[in-house]
């Protein structure tokens, strides 16, 4: 009888465990819809950081390239936390060959100068240090 419960039990925790596989699978549920929040915002900027950090490590530049400034962030909160980021991003004096810089500055010479106007929407589990791209798109400006 208590191992008919045990495997009960078993069985039980797993179907729990599965189904809830299954919804994190589907888009999940939406807590609190996109609304702006501060550009200053600790996550915002953490969400900017790693998407900037994938746009280079995609784009086929040999400059590294740098956020200008943000013109809209906004956060939805799922069972993660989501960034919506409208940045302004511009090309700078850093080679990528020369690996990666915090403080590389931007191109001055106007020929050089390349500024795009991106869209991200980072998916952020800070609690896990997870971060995903969820969209990423640029545009000439
Ligand atoms: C959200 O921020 C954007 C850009 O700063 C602004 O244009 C918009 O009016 C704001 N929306 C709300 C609901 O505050």
């Amino acid at each position: 009888m208590a191992r008919l419960c045990q495997a009960l039990l078993l069985l039980m925790v797993t179907v729990a465990l599965l189904s809830r596989r299954i919804q994190a699978r589907d888009s999940p549920k939406i807590i609190r819809k996109f609304q702006n929040i501060s550009k200053s915002y600790v996550y915002v900027q953490q969400a900017l950081w790693y998407a900037m950090k994938e746009y280079n490590k995609a784009s086929k530049d040999s400059y590294y390239f740098r956020a200008v400034e943000i013109l809209n962030s906004q956060e939805q909160v799922t069972d993660s936390l989501e960034y919506y980021i409208e940045a302004k991003i511009a090309r700078t004096m850093c080679k990528k060959i020369s690996g990666e810089n915090e403080n590389c500055l931007f191109q001055q010479n106007p020929e050089m100068q390349k500024v795009y106007f991106c869209t991200f929407i980072v998916r952020s589990k800070p609690w896990k240090f997870e971060l995903n791209m969820l969209k990423k798109q640029c545009k000439d400006v």
